[in-house]
Order: structure tokens, then sequence, then C-alpha cells
């Protein structure tokens, strides 16, 4: 597969799930390093309803989240000429070799992932409640990546036990059958800022968090965003101790230096040393700043859903090839039919 496109730049492949709105960690952290890295890579982005079921969703909200999420991504930059932007459920291809896949992987390696583990136990201790697909859900990652023979997948460092499966499932299926897949790098293309939740700095932001003061959404208007930094955990220290600051602190200054760009020296000389009250209002000015021209595209998008709607339906049909010559290739090897 990569000899016979020497001439092209590697394709990489990754993925949100349209669950709750996008915040600024998914931004800083890896939606803006997607759209900076895009011209040297060939980019499937794939929004990722079907890991989504896994857990309980309303039907009407999750069909409406998919196109949210494709309209962030776009007004996050993502441009559709150059990176392929598509719901997962537009390919049954992801389906297909996901259960060629479950298959092949033996349930020990599923059993030992930890975020089943931990996922399980929070909706329900004696797992009846709790959906297989929960427990499939790597595997489905696994086919999401491999059935596009992406060479490398720019995700967070939260995701290295699924990529690690995801390599393994690869090499066992190639093993067993022959060379099919490519095996993805480890080594991830530069992912970016790590943003902690504001009410718990101890913790990666996320959006599957119930507390109204964790996260701020890419959507939220100014008066939101100065609120929410309002509430953000500091420390019991006045100001600004550059050489040691608290971790609510750091955060804070992590978000504005993501979003400004700053240099470390410009960072120091600004706020080494300044009150909690006049860092959280530069904090939330320049959030808003950065957000002001994102939300504004988002809107023009999402009030235009013909033109959103064949961005995605172009973007699935320019992989739907790429997928579905892989999944010939894995039926032909397992000796699935076809006539
Ligand atoms: N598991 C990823 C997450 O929670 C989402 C995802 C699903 C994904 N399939 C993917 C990411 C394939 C990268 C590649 O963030």
């Amino acid at each position: 597969m990569e000899n016979r496109r020497p001439h092209m730049k590697p394709r990489i492949f990754s993925g949100m799930q349209p669950t709750g709105a996008l915040h600024i960690g998914n931004y800083l952290g890896a939606l803006r390093n997607w759209a900076e890295i895009q011209y040297d890579y060939e980019p499937i982005f794939c929004i990722v309803d079907q890991h989504a079921i896994t857990v309980p969703q309303d039907p009407k909200a999750l069909r409406e989240s998919c196109e949210q999420v494709a309209a962030l991504y776009l007004a996050a930059g993502l441009d559709p000429k150059q990176s392929a932007v598509f719901v997962q459920s537009q390919i049954p291809a992801h389906v297909e070799l996901a259960w060629i896949f479950t298959c092949t992987v033996p349930f020990g390696w599923l059993n030992r992932m930890t975020q089943f583990k931990a996922k399980a136990l929070e909706a329900d201790a004696s797992q009846d409640s709790v959906g297989t697909g929960l427990f499939l859900y790597p595997v489905l990652m696994a086919a999401d990546i491999l059935l596009y023979q992406a060479k490398a997948v720019p995700v967070g460092d939260d995701q290295s036990q699924h990529m690690e499966l995801t390599r393994n499932i690869a090499q066992r299926f190639n093993k067993l059958y022959g060379k099919t897949f490519i095996v993805p790098e480890t080594k991830l293309p530069t992912v970016g800022a790590r943003i902690m939740g504001l009410d718990d700095p101890t913790k990666k932001m996320s959006k599957s968090t119930d507390s109204p003061n964790h996260s701020i959404s890419l959507l939220d208007p100014p008066g939101r965003v100065k609120k929410l930094i309002g509430r953000a955990v500091t420390d019991s220290q006045p100001a600004v101790n550059w050489a040691e600051p608290g971790a609510g602190v750091a955060n804070l200054l992590t978000i504005f230096q993501a979003f400004s760009d700053w240099t470390d020296s410009q960072m120091q000389s600004h706020f080494a040393g300044m009150r909690y009250g006049a860092l959280k209002s530069e904090v939330s000015e320049m959030i808003s700043a950065k957000l002001e021209p994102i939300q504004r595209r988002y809107n023009e998008l999402m009030d235009d859903r013909t033109h959103l709607r064949a961005v995605l339906r172009d973007s699935a049909e320019r992989v739907a090839p790429i997928a579905a010559e892989t999944v010939r290739r894995a039926k032909e090897r397992t000796g699935l039919y076809s006539a």
C-alpha cells in the first residue's frame, strides 16, 4: 500500500465523538493542531457517532450533534478541500471491519482495557445496563484507523492504550492472514496543549463530566466565559507565583499561552506577580477574542445545512473507495463470501 503511493503524503486519521459540546480542551489539544498539520498529510477526520451510542443517547440530539461537530471542525480551520470530514455511520465498512476484528481479537486483550473498566463501573457496578458496545469500543476504533491504512493518528495520550491495541490487532491479523494492514506508528504528529478541568486542575478537561464549572464550550458567549474563568479553582496565594504556580493557576496560564501564542518570556514578564483577579480577566478576554471568529464561522455553517451536508457527503464519497478496498481484502483473506 505504502509503496504504491510513494509520491503521496502520509495518511492520518482521527476522530471525536459527537456527544456534548466541544470545549477549549478539544480545540487547543487537538482540533487546532489538526488544522495546522492538515496540509502536510492526507487527512481523514471522522465524527464517530457509532462510538457515541456505546452509552445511551437521545436520537434527535445525537443526529444534530453530528452536524454541530462537523461545523466546529470546519469553523476551527479544517479545509474540506484538503481534509475529508465525514460521519462514521455514512460508511458501513467501519462496522464490517469491526466485526472481522471482533472475531480476531482475544477476549483477554479487551478485558484488560482500563477505560472500559472505569466507564462500566461508573455506569453500573453489576454491569447489567452496560452495553456490550462499550466493551467492543476499542475494536471499532481499530477498524476506523486500519480501514484507511492510516500511518499515524493525532490523538491525546489518553488514547495510547487504544492505539497500542490497534497496533496489536493489525499485527495479529497480518500474522494470521498475511500482510493486510499498515501498522500505525505510535509516535503521534504533535498534539497540542493539555488543558485541565477548571474545577479540578488535576484532571484533563473532559466532555463527560457533569460539573457545570468544569469546561468552556467553544460556543460559550463572553459573559459565560467570564463567569466560568471567575469560578476556576486557584489556590490560597494572592498573585501569580511564577516559579511555582499552583495547578489551577498553571492551567489558566497554559490556556492563555495556547490561545495567544506568546513566548515563555513574554508570559513571564506580563504575568509574574499579577493578582488572580487581573489574571482571570485577561484569560477570559483572550479566550473570548479567539473564540469569536470560530463562533461566527460556526453560525454561518449551521445556517446553511445544505452546504454542510454536501461537505459531509462529498468527503464520505471521497474516502469510501479506500474503505471498500480494505474490506474487500479483509473479507478475501478471512474467507468471507462475496460473489
Ligand atoms: N476514542 C477516541 C476518543 O475518545 C475517539 C475515536 C474513535 C478515535 N475512533 C477513533 C480517535 C479513531 C482517533 C482515531 O477521543
